[in-house]
């Protein structure tokens, strides 16, 4: 069972002006927000992740009776700054996004400030100088991600790995974390060197065609492990091995992050050797951040989701439990 641990300080609501709505009035329904509107920015349907992530979303409103007004940017920056501002002229009660890229937010930002409409922001974080251009942050911790992942490969291969590296999208918040905690894990252990990094953009197929290149190259022989930064992009490439005549798992290790069932199945089939939780399933914290914010009530400035690391010693029991 997973537990959601709540980090660092609260954030009065009132204080930073978000909550409040000007002009259309409030909308909190008292005792709740049972006919609270809330607009939702999802990223796209890249990977499992993220659908069962929009699944989670969709079915908490529909739980809590809360209207949602649900938008696929289809991984395009511009399609959710649209989104976000069509919410704005809905005058919506909160806006919730999962941003694809981290920079770029700030306008966009500042014109629902200037609406008086509150900002959650879900899974991945924007990099912006104004704090209180968003109320809270629900997501993964993805460097500390990074970093399991880079610790387990540390043990498992007793410090001696030529990695090639499957980037998420870049500019995105889990590729450049994901990136920075790995590597910092495997820093202290000189014979364990990335020596090929390019982006699948965090799809199967892209993971696919990136290991396809990889193993034509002229050292390919030299890739002893692949870290995937998901789980999609390792199973892309698990196909890519296996349409080369390489045993995934057994010739080449492979470290991803997720835990998607597909990755347990891979697991035990013995073709992935470790995959490190990211849970998608934030609905409820979401929701519960909503009415926390149209009740006045104190919300977390940053809530952790809490997660492990699961890898073929462990797969087995836990695939009947995999929700997603
Ligand atoms: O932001 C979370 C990441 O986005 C997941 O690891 C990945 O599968 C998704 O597309």
């Amino acid at each position: 069972m997973k537990k959601f641990i709540v980090l660092g300080a609260t954030l009065l609501l009132a204080l930073s002006g978000c909550g409040k709505k000007e002009g259309g009035g409030e909308t909190a329904a008292p005792g709740g927000a049972k006919s609270a509107t809330v607009g939702f920015s999802q990223i796209g349907a890249e990977s499992a992740w993220r659908t069962a992530n929009t699944q989670s979303i969709k079915d908490e409103a529909q739980k809590r009776g809360i209207k949602l007004i649900f938008s696929d940017a289809q991984q395009k920056q511009e399609n959710q700054i649209k989104a976000l501002r069509s919410f704005i002229a809905q005058n919506v009660d909160v806006i919730a996004f999962s941003p694809v890229v981290e920079t770029g937010w700030e306008p966009v930002l500042q014109e629902i400030k200037q609406a008086g409409i509150p900002v959650i922001l879900t899974d991945r974080a924007v990099d912006v100088s104004d704090p209180s251009l968003y109320a809270t942050f629900i997501g993964s911790d993805f460097v500390e991600e990074g970093r399991r992942a880079g610790k387990w490969l540390a043990e498992k291969t007793g410090g001696k790995a030529q990695i090639a590296e499957l980037v998420g999208t870049p500019g995105s918040a889990p590729a450049v974390d994901r990136k920075k905690g790995f590597e910092e894990a495997i820093a202290k252990y000189p014979d364990m060197k990335i020596i090929k990094s390019q982006s699948g953009d965090f799809t199967r197929a892209k993971g696919k065609e990136v290991m396809e290149s990889f193993l034509k190259a002229p050292d390919a022989k030299q890739i002893t492990v692949l870290f995937a930064h998901n789980d999609d992009m390792a199973l892309g490439a698990i196909q890519a091995m296996e349409e080369a005549g390489l045993k995934p798992g057994v010739d080449i290790t492979i470290v991803s992050i997720d835990g998607v069932k597909g990755a347990f199945e891979a697991m035990a089939a013995g073709k992935l050797n470790c995959t490190v939780e990211c849970n998608p399933m934030i609905g409820p914290q979401l929701f519960d951040a909503v009415e926390g914010i149209i009740g006045k009530k104190d919300v977390p400035k940053r809530i952790v989701v809490q997660e492990g690391v699961f890898d073929q010693s462990k797969a087995a029991a836990e695939l009947p439990n995999r929700k997603y």
